[in-house]
């Protein structure tokens, strides 16, 4: 199975899976002298984990972080970082009589289709359990975009949970605006700012759709009603800086960061495993329903959010080092004696 890795620079590669040990990932490209403990870890885990809101599965997974290498006494060392969770609340014998039937919105189908195999117990790599891994390689990442002085900053938009019935699922909204980002992050042509965010964010599980700035409203706007205008003002050095006056752009011009608030939301479909009965087939082709037993989020957009904060960092810092050296006067602040 390929597609385990992320990134080019700062690269992650994440590993297990839902009902398995243990699930992970190793870092390559961290630069050393970054201070980094499991403590530091652990408020980012804490946002993704199950049971941090009501909209949210019952299993509890205490999502403790082992740093296995990459930091000696508190700062990383520039090797590669290793980070393990364990898997300590699976209860595979909730997916033991759904072994040979297709769950509908699920990846079970495919996957077999794919691979002639899966792994029945809670949808195995494909699981949202992944998303754990990546959010700890994702805090990494944010603390080094921290010490830059940039924010990341997610919040989820659910519709009214109330108003749906006992055993049914929402999907919903996940905002990101991303505060303190230089201008020039992005490479032309094909991994501009915005096709390698929305790539990360679309290799989100039940992620379905992702925009910029204005977004899908733009294409029934004019061109005089979208463009954000430049304008000048004076900075507290007393130098001259040219600003946007409005960002329907979201904070990218021609694939590259403009220096103002980078926004996007994420749309998230609803939770696939509903209790409700559903239409189905086995693995034989036989017609069949469906009830799905299990511990699952009633809307997944919460815990989502976590996890494109996590693919957020994970790209900018990625892109960060890319552009550090895309000019030779960098590469001289370096290399000239
Ligand atoms: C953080 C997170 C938690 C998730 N939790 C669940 C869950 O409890 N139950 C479920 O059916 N799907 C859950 N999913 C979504 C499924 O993993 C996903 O819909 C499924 O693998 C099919 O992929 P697709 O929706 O991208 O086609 C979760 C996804 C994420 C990112």
């Amino acid at each position: 199975m390929s597609g385990s890795t992320f990134g080019k620079l700062f690269r992650v590669t994440t590993f297990g899976e839902s009902h398995g040990p243990a699930i992970g990932a190793v870092i390559d490209g961290c630069p050393a002298g970054l201070p980094l403990t499991e403590e530091m870890i652990m408020p980012y885990m804490e946002k993704r984990r199950p049971n941090a809101g009501a909209l949210s599965t019952s299993r509890k997974e205490a999502d403790k972080v082992k740093i296995l290498s990459g930091v000696f006494e508190g700062v990383t060392t520039g090797t590669s970082i290793g980070l393990l969770i364990e898997n300590t609340d699976a209860h595979s014998s909730d997916y033991s009589d759904i072994a040979d039937k297709y769950r509908p919105g699920h990846a079970d189908y495919t996957y077999d289709k794919k691979y002639g195999f899966r792994d029945w117990r809670g949808g195995g790599r494909s699981s949202g359990r992944e998303t754990a891994a990546r959010v700890a390689a994702g805090a990494v990442a944010d603390l080094l975009l921290k010490h830059f002085g940039i924010e990341v900053k997610t919040e989820a938009l659910v519709p009214n949970a109330i108003e749906y019935q006992e055993g049914d699922s929402v999907g919903g909204l996940v905002t990101c605006r991303v505060t303190g980002l230089p201008a020039g992050l992005g490479e032309p042509v094909f991994d501009k700012l915005d096709a390698r965010l929305a790539a990360a964010i679309l290799s989100i599980g039940a992620v379905k759709g992702v925009e910029f700035g204005s977004g899908f409203s733009l294409s029934e706007k004019t061109g005089s009603e979208s463009n954000d205008g430049f304008a000048v003002r004076i900075s507290e050095d007393g130098s001259k800086e040219i600003y946007k006056t409005s960002n329907h752009a979201g904070g990218i011009l021609g694939g590259i960061s403009d220096g103002s608030e980078l926004f996007l939301i994420a749309a998230v479909k609803p939770t696939p495993s509903v209790s409700l009965p559903q239409k189905t087939v086995t693995r034989d082709g036989e017609e069949t329903e469906i009830r799905i037993k299990g511990r699952h989020d009633k809307s997944i957009a919460p815990r989502a959010a976590a996890v494109v904060s996590a693919m957020v960092s994970l790209t900018l810092i990625d892109m960060l080092m890319e552009n550090a050296v895309c000019r030779l006067d960098s590469l001289e602040k370096i290399y000239k004696k």
